[in-house]
């Protein structure tokens, strides 16, 4: 019988993990499929319960359900405990295992390009769930430094408290205030979700260079005016579906116990826009 995989949350028509784990399965000639399952936000408890009945193999949880998954997890990974949130799951026989492959995924960019972190000074743009496994992701490589700027200063100060309990050194700022100081930054990062319907850039990205590494995870579109502006300056750019990518290919691995097949998961990704 086919193994069965799912990503759960609201709502979850426009996910593009199904497409991509799909063309994994054809790559290697697996015999399993991949659904998206619309969960509504108070309907946790019963959809899991359904998909322990139709012997779920593994599944992706996003929004609204990353945090709340949680209490229903029999086991968690040290990504998951680290970041608060699970987006990767494994049913052995009803047992629910949970992983965090936002701030693997997050990295695998760094990785596969050869960009160093390690001494890094970062603009960090926005505090959210995204924000916090970026911070863990730069704590892990030993980036230098990371100045948080967001919207509400509150919660910039909240994750400025987590960075310092795992060893990174921080500063908050109001989002209004980056001003012109962009390029005394080596990495800035997006982690709002301004520019999914199109908007500007929230900061001007005026004095960056050709060895600044700008990096969307905003993912549609995939030319945000960020990514745009930070062209325009040359810097070295990472589009959002590069975290997308590696966030998929780390749950491949975790459910198939081989290596993802990348170029096929990647076309079938950039087919989807
Ligand atoms: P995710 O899980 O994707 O990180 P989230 O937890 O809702 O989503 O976080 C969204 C981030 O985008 C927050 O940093 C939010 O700022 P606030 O903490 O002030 O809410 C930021 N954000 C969303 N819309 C924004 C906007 N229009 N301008 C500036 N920041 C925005």
């Amino acid at each position: 019988m086919s193994k069965t995989f799912a990503v759960i949350g609201d709502p979850i028509s426009h996910s593009l993990s199904p497409n991509i784990h799909s063309a994994a399965f054809r790559e290697l000639n697996l015999d399993c499929v991949y659904i998206g399952y619309r969960i509504p936000k108070d309907e946790l408890e019963s959809g899991i319960e359904g998909l322990k009945k139709i012997k779920i193999e593994g599944f992706n949880v996003t929004i609204p359900h990353k945090i709340r998954i949680m209490k229903y997890l029999d086991k968690i990974d040290e990504s998951c405990s680290l970041i608060g949130a699970a987006n990767t799951i494994v049913n052995v026989d009803g047992n629910l295992k949970g992983y965090n492959t936002d701030m693997d995924g997050f990295l695998e960019p760094f990785k596969k390009k050869g960009l160093e972190i390690k001494n890094s000074k970062i603009l960090l743009l926005g505090a959210g769930g995204a924000a916090r496994a970026i911070v863990a992701g730069f704590a892990k490589e030993k980036a230098k430094s990371i100045t948080i700027a967001n919207r509400t200063i509150e919660n910039a100060e909240e994750l400025s408290e987590f960075a310092g309990k795992i060893g990174l050194a921080s500063d908050v700022l109001k989002i209004e205030n980056v001003k012109d100081t962009a390029k005394n930054y080596d990495i800035i990062v997006n982690a709002t979700s301004v520019g999914l319907k199109n908007e500007q850039s929230i900061i001007s990205l005026d004095g960056i260079n050709e060895k600044t590494i700008v990096y969307d995870i905003v993912y549609m579109p995939m030319n945000t005016d960020f990514i745009k502006k930070a062209k325009e300056n040359n810097a070295i750019v990472i589009y959002g579906y590069e975290m997308l990518l590696g966030q998929a290919t780390r749950a491949f691995e975790i459910w198939h116990n081989m290596e993802a097949p990348y170029n096929a998961m990647k076309k079938a990704l950039l087919g989807g826009f």
